[in-house]
């Protein structure tokens, strides 16, 4: 029998991550959840990267002297009869790792796509790691109020490229200047908006009109009619169980910035997206098993860390998501990676930067612990069970630098800074064959570089050198590595447990020494 209120408190639950390629309006998308969802007074109020306010989900400095987020961040607030959990997903190219992280965390994702620009390059990449985890998605085509590409070319191009059936839930009422409603495909109802200011609308009259009965001019009348039609003898049908496998996304039209169609968009994500879902793992019995969101035993897992979020609060935090049971506060948490107790004195439910202390969370929930010895993907619960969750994704490196510490006397907070930041995956650690007293560090992008330095003086005090490395990929390799037959520019390594990693500069070289060491076994990383 499952507790009645367990049950009820996973049932109002929704855990999400919003991901976009930069610019496409997963700022102003959030920012205006957080408008209906009653946190926030005026639409406006916190965005915008020109005039230096900042929406409420960014934290560190860094995100606010650039303008992007850089670490995601995760808020819950309630809306409507929902409660939500969002994950912020940073979405710009350099962030990919934590963000891919944060993901394996979300039960559903919104897809934001920019109308006049289509499926783009980031969209691509995070749309993958859905896939691969079988996240269902669900789309917002925004910026409607602009002109926008062929939206039927538009559906097309998320089949094509994404290689995932969509079905749009809802249609626009012309686009650009003319965008002025969304006729809902089913029911032919409509809401109609009016723009108030130059940021806001508001749905006119809050009625649904017939869309048979709606006067908005022959021409607009027309060309809606004509795209339903089409609609109606191509488009693919809605089919659930499509859409929770990830096979199919609802799609729907609208301008985040203008709030068009922002609110109707919310007021359907809720009802199609699932709560929180059983979780995939790995335990000693069978290769694979899923641990059942309603079974009372509390299980969670770390998917991120992070030191210093607020300078007011100097500490690290280990963010959990509770995948069963109720977590409470002030009880022994076991490791399961370690098989190590721990007292969790302190968890804290986040809005924004501001901390709630909480007892009790829930399937679904993340929590933000101090962090007590937790590393990226260990599995934790109350009773030691036997369950891992599945191995968090991992990428190969596709740049690496050196790194040296300018003033000696600081080495040892900078030892103390390149734990933890490696820690957090900000970038990774490796050890250089030829060279164990050089520190090489790895990552799939240059930003994450700059921020590690940047962490590395404001936070530690400790200016470093970074020098560029010519290696642009990595693998594995396993069996006699001692003896391996290296190019001029290519390089054995070891990570931080001590795997040996072969870095190279091109996928011809791979081949060479593939050749050159038929013995040696190439792993690649995990995806
Ligand atoms: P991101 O988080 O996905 O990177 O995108 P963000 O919301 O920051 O939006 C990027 C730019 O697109 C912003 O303009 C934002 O105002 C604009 N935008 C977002 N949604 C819409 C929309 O529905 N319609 C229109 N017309 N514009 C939209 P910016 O000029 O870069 O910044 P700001 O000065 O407005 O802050």
């Amino acid at each position: 029998m499952v507790d009645i209120n367990l049950r009820n408190e996973i049932n109002k639950r929704r855990t999400f991550a919003i991901i976009s390629h930069p610019d496409a309006g997963k700022t102003t998308l959030t920012e205006k959840l957080l408008l209906y969802a009653g946190l926030l007074r005026t639409a406006g109020m916190v965005r915008g990267r020109k005039n230096t306010k900042h929406a409420s989900s960014d934290w560190l400095q860094m995100e606010q002297d650039r303008g992007i987020s850089i670490s995601a961040s995760a808020m819950q607030f309630p809306y409507k009869e929902y409660l939500l959990n969002v994950l912020d997903t940073p979405g710009h190219q350099d962030f990919s790792e934590d963000t891919y992280r944060t993901l394996t965390a979300a039960d559903a994702a919104v897809m934001v796509i920019d109308a006049s620009k289509g499926v783009e390059e980031q969209t691509k990449k995070l749309f993958k790691v859905c896939r691969m985890r079988g996240i269902p998605i669900i789309t917002f085509v925004n910026k409607m109020d602009l002109p926008a590409k062929d939206l039927f070319s538009l559906l097309q191009e998320i089949e094509e490229v994404l290689g995932i059936a969509s079905v749009p839930i809802n249609w626009p009422i012309g686009s650009g200047r003319d965008f002025c409603g969304v006729i809902d495909i089913q029911t032919r109802k409509c809401q109609i908006f009016e723009k108030t200011s130059k940021l806001g609308s508001k749905v006119l009259d809050k009625k649904e009109y017939d869309f048979a009965a709606l006067d908005i001019g022959p021409d607009l009348r027309q060309k809606a009619e004509d795209e339903l039609e089409l609609l109606e003898v191509a488009g693919n049908e809605y089919d659930e169980e499509r859409f929770l496998a990830g096979e199919v996304t609802p799609v729907f039209f609208g301008s985040a910035l203008i709030n068009f169609g922002v609110e109707y968009f919310f007021d359907n994500f809720v009802k199609l997206a699932p709560r929180p879902r059983p979780v995939r793992g790995i335990s000693a019995d069978e290769d694979s098993s899923t641990l059942d969101p309603y079974s009372e035993d509390f299980v969670g897992f770390v998917f991120k860390l992070q030191a210093n979020m607020n300078k007011k609060h100097r500490d690290s935090m280990a963010f959990i998501r509770v995948c069963s049971g109720i977590f409470s506060r002030d009880e022994m948490v076991v490791n399961h990676t370690t098989n190590s107790k721990v007292r969790i004195s302190r968890s804290y439910s986040l809005v924004a930067s501001n901390r709630d202390t909480i007892d009790n969370a829930y399937p679904g929930d993340i929590i933000g612990v101090s962090n007590q010895g937790f590393a990226i993907g260990d599995t934790v619960s109350f009773k030691g069970l036997d369950f891992k969750v599945q191995p968090m994704p991992q990428f190969p490196p596709e740049i690496v630098c050196e790194i040296t510490l300018n003033d000696v006397m600081r080495l040892k907070s900078f030892e103390k800074g390149m734990v933890q930041l490696t820690s957090e995956g900000t970038v990774s650690l490796l050890t250089p064959k030829n060279n164990p007293n050089a520190r090489w560090v790895s990552a799939v992008g240059k930003l994450q570089f700059e921020v590690l330095e940047s962490r590395l003086s404001d936070e530690y005090n400790v200016k470093v050198e970074m020098r560029m490395l010519p290696y642009r990929f990595g693998i594995y390799v396993e069996g006699d590595v001692a003896k391996i037959q290296l190019t001029t520019t290519s390089a054995l390594a070891y990570d931080k447990v001590d795997r040996a990693v072969l870095l190279y500069t091109n996928a011809w070289e791979e081949q060479l020494l593939r050749d050159r060491n038929p013995d040696v076994r190439f792993v690649p990383f995990i995806g």
